[in-house]
């Protein structure tokens, strides 16, 4: 299976910024056959940079958008709009859940958006530090999960990427902890389970499942082996092109 390397630089750079940074990640990259270098900025730079983008080399994500296709929706931003500009969507990310009160409705309905517009979603699941101190987060990670493959046709199952972030590892969360590599492959594998059981092994094995809470140059490697793990998403350290190119090496290096 092919590794991940999402950067979602969260509500970072100017539209200029952000050309300058995909100026200079096209330069180091390559196009890998083995790896998708996937990089999420804000929504006003999307539309620039994917006139930019070679995307032998680098794919462009969204970091949320709306389920609806078009309609009275202020503000809002639909997947149909995104369709053609973006090859991938983040969706149900903690910051959404949290701050900004996404329900698993919207994250479901999100997911099936995403699909029928030709974006593959990258469902984001994890429990906070009250969860995990409670006992809950296997609780937490089956409903997340299976909430967000609820509308997803059996043809589409293995188009979802799933990102295990556990809220309590990411970097901006108050007294981030950082989650040890065992703690990983536990989440992983028991992400996989739930999905072995509801639609089979076959789709389980098949369907990609990133890691991502405070990942740097120094910790990818170490993630990356993880069993069952797929590749990364990326916050903090994906602001600075040469770390994030030093965890795309990597990936690279472990591929090898
Ligand atoms: P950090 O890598 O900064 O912990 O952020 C993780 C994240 O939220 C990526 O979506």
């Amino acid at each position: 299976m092919k590794s991940y390397i999402v950067g979602n630089w969260k509500m970072n750079f100017t539209v200029g910024e952000s050309s300058v940074y995909l100026h200079k990640l096209s330069a180091r990259v390559h196009a890998y056959r083995d790896i998708e270098v996937v990089v999420a900025p804000s929504f006003i730079s999307l539309q620039p940079l994917s006139l930019q983008l070679d995307r032998k080399k680098i794919r462009l994500a969204a970091q949320t958008a709306n389920a609806r296709d078009f309609g009275a929706y202020t503000g809002e931003v639909s997947m149909a709009q995104l369709r053609g500009i973006v090859d991938y969507c983040i969706i149900g990310h903690s910051e959404r859940r949290q701050l900004f009160h996404e329900t698993d409705k919207c994250v479901r309905s999100a997911v099936a958006a995403a699909l029928r517009n030709q974006i593959r979603p990258i469902l984001c699941v994890g429990e906070t530090e009250t969860e995990r101190t409670f006992g809950e987060t296997c609780d937490v990670l089956r409903d997340q999960v299976l909430g967000g493959f609820s509308e997803v046709s059996t043809e589409d199952l293995e188009k979802v990427i799933v990102a295990y972030e556990p809220v309590w590892a990411i970097s901006t969360t108050s007294g981030a902890k950082i989650a040890g590599p065992d703690d990983v492959a536990e989440a992983v594998k028991f992400i996989r389970r739930i999905i072995a059981v509801a639609y089979g092994k076959e789709i389980s094995e098949k369907v990609a499942v990133l890691y991502g809470g405070s990942v740097s140059p120094a910790n990818a490697g170490a993630y990356l082996t993880v069993p069952g793990v797929n590749g990364l998403l990326v916050g903090g350290a994906s602001l600075i092109a040469d770390k994030f190119i030093d965890i795309i090496e990597t990936a690279k290096r472990v591929k090898s």
